[in-house]
């Protein structure tokens, strides 16, 4: 297993992983697959390039030569906000769960996030994703606030906790 950041010629591949994941778990993730399957190759190979060399990163786990799963930290452009990392798009697909992937990704954005001395990680999580939330607080986040219908799907609404990560003082 290779744990590696994004790459210019990763698209097709996270436009698959992204994919499934509203397949496998679609209630766990706020975009919608019709709004995944609108992107251009162009726009997936963009969103690589943005998230290969600068403050916003992608981490992927690659296995048998196929991304397996990813996590991503957006960096906010304003400077009023760039003490704080956004983690977004968790996923590790379902043959290869329970074996420490996961962890090791979310490992991967902590150490990210401390190189460019973030003062604190953010996410949001739905209330159901046991696994996801087991995770965060495995690792240190805690929950700062819950908001109700976060997302609504086909008409269900799911509540969502909104997380932190508090790096230590430098
Ligand atoms: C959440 C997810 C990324 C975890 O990936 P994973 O590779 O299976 O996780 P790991 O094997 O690294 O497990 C790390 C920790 O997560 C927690 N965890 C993982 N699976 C769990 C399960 N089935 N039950 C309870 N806790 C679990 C545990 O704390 C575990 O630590 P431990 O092994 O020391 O007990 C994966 O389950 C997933 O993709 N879920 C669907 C998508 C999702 O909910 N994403 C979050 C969006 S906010």
């Amino acid at each position: 297993m290779q744990f590696r950041r994004i790459c210019a010629t990763d698209g097709p591949a996270l436009r698959e992983i992204r994919l499934r994941s509203t397949t496998t778990d679609n209630t766990a993730f706020g975009i919608h697959r019709d709004q995944l399957q609108a992107l251009t190759d162009a726009a997936w190979t963009d969103l690589c390039l943005a998230n290969a060399h600068e403050a916003s990163t992608i981490v992927v786990a690659v296995a048998e030569s196929r991304i397996v799963g990813m996590v991503g930290c957006m960096h906010d452009p304003s400077p009023k906000r760039h003490h704080c990392g956004i983690v977004w798009g968790m996923y590790v697909v379902p043959e290869y769960r329970g074996f420490g992937v996961g962890r090791r990704l979310l490992d991967a954005i902590i150490n990210h996030g401390s190189s460019i001395n973030y003062m604190m990680l953010k996410l949001s999580v739905t209330t159901h994703a046991g696994e996801a939330l087991e995770l965060y607080r495995a690792v240190g986040f805690s929950t700062y606030a819950e908001e109700p219908a976060f997302l609504c799907i086909d008409g269900i609404t799911y509540d969502a906790y909104h997380m932190m990560y508090m790096y230590p003082r430098k």
